[in-house]
């Protein structure tokens, strides 16, 4: 390389120049453990297949593949204020959503919220108590003294939920480190919609949405390539657009074959029966030791909840089973705090730019308290690079069975996330997978790709609620609970 400065040395990719014989033989052991080959990744989307294809043939499936009752991709002339409220892991998002006139145009104003770690396993009173409290400060915020009529919210609700219409969701099971008692098996928007009531907050729910469908539709809205909507992010999932007529659990509704309806895959239970994943001692731990073991199997081993917890049950691993061989006498006693690192500890690791690994060093004295020789910190870099890859190879078989599934040969894919977004190569190593696994030759271009998402928890929410009322205004009440309500909203 010339020219570069030394705010840009050469990056050291892979080097294990300075790993002594004993600790070598350890890092290839750890290749063997999270290398996942062409030939593997073609029979995880196999398998895969069959399990999209059971969930829409019967309730109860492993993957749910839940109809959504968003039956339409918007046409860019949609119009209206709506309220979109996004309940992500992390925090609570409140937006006012404008689509304009102009065609495919939108306003924003928002509002986030930090959502109290204390509150994803308290009780449900609390959550919906905080909900309503976020929602009555942001009217507060932007509306205060104005008299307004009752304005309509899309709940972006990104946890499954069974929907027997668009204005309903059953919580089928809390991810993503949620435990709240007494949601799992009811439906979510009555108590959302009593708490607001009691507060005399003029918002009724118009739709109940995932994220997954947010970002299909927000993303079609611009690019009508756009066939999937996938998160790769605290948790993982994806939805696309599908046809009655392949959906067996609910012919008996006697809906036209041909209509199109979005499914929320929930594809992060693929494997729940551990039939293929190559499942690795610490994916067994963090499924153990999970508030819901047994579930989530796919998105254990990819989501970015996961990749800091995989990370330090390895490198801890190393260091219990083979003492002295890392980190001398050193007190490592940080080291053994479950979930103490995040995807973004890996994310820093593997960007490291510099020959010497210092930012890796001074990362893990300052998390971890540990001194690293360069040879020690060679072997944390390949491990975050082997976690990350195996994530990022992994996580394209969703998005490669849906292809397969629906025949599709080429399309986009919208995409968002914090794995996606931040985390180094997971676009350039997804899209390699893909390669392997859909078989394109060298000299092609990609013929899916998987490319930044507009925001689907906000425009996607707003634009799937104005979807919803245009429905209802042209008597299309398929998937409709409360037409009344929606009347009101219209
Ligand atoms: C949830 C999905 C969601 C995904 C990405 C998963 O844990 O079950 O509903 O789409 O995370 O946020």
């Amino acid at each position: 390389m010339v020219g570069l400065g030394p705010k840009h040395p050469p990056s050291r990719k892979g080097s294990m120049h300075d790993v002594p014989q004993d600790l070598l033989q350890h890092v290839k052991e750890f290749e063997t453990v999270f290398t996942v080959d062409r030939a593997k990744l073609k029979s995880i989307v196999d398998r895969f297949i069959v399990e999209l294809e059971a969930g829409l043939a019967a309730d109860g499936a492993n993957i749910p593949m839940n109809v959504t009752w968003v039956m339409d991709f918007p046409d860019g002339n949609e119009q209206g204020t709506f309220l979109a409220l996004d309940m992500g892991g992390t925090n609570l998002r409140v937006c006012e959503i404008t689509l304009t006139k102009q065609k495919g145009g939108f306003d924003i104003t928002q509002s986030k919220y930090k959502m109290p770690e204390e509150l994803k396993t308290g009780t449900a009173d609390e959550l919906w108590n905080y909900i309503a409290d976020c929602l009555e400060q942001f009217l507060h915020t932007h509306h205060e003294g104005e008299n307004l009529h009752s304005l309509p919210l899309g709940f972006t609700f990104s946890y499954p939920a069974q929907q027997d219409y668009i204005d309903h969701g059953i919580l089928q099971r809390w991810t993503k480190g949620f435990d709240i008692d007494g949601v799992e098996g009811h439906d979510v928007v009555p108590p959302l919609e009593a708490v607001l009531k009691k507060r005399g907050l003029p918002i009724k729910v118009a739709a109940l949405i995932n994220d997954t469908t947010g970002t299909l539709i927000a993303s079609a809205y611009t690019d009508t390539a756009v066939k999937i909507g996938a998160i790769f992010g605290t948790g993982v999932n994806a939805a696309y657009m599908d046809n009655v007529g392949s959906i067996p659990k609910i012919a008996h509704l006697g809906l036209p074959a041909d209509m199109p309806i979005a499914i929320n895959c929930e594809y992060g239970a693929f494997d729940n029966e551990r039939k293929v994943l190559p499942f690795s001692k610490y994916d067994e731990i963090i499924d153990r030791d999970s508030p819901r073991p047994g579930q989530q199997a796919f998105e254990k081993m990819t989501a970015g909840l996961y990749l800091g917890e995989i990370f330090r049950l390895a490198l801890l691993d190393l260091h219990d089973s083979n003492p002295g061989l890392i980190f001398g006498k050193q007190d490592i006693s940080k080291l053994r705090k479950s979930y103490l690192l995040d995807a973004s500890f890996l994310a820093a690791i593997e960007e490291d730019p510099f020959e010497n690994l210092s930012e890796t060093a001074d990362l893990l004295e300052k998390e971890l308290g540990i001194c690293a020789t360069l040879a020690e910190l060679e072997m944390i870099r390949r491990l975050a690079e082997l976690i990350g890859t195996r994530a990022a190879r992994i996580s394209a078989c969703g998005i490669a069975a849906i292809c397969k599934k629906k025949q599709m040969q080429t399309c986009h894919v919208g995409a968002d996330g914090s794995v996606f977004t931040k985390y180094p190569h997971f676009k350039v190593r997804g899209a390699q997978a893909l390669r392997e696994i859909l078989d394109w030759a060298p000299q092609d271009k990609d013929k899916v790709e998987i490319l930044a998402a507009e925001d689907g928890s906000g425009v996607g929410a707003a634009l799937i609620a104005a979807l919803t009322l245009k429905r209802v205004k042209a008597g299309n009440l398929a998937g409709i609970r409360n037409v009344d309500t929606m009347n009101t909203l219209l």
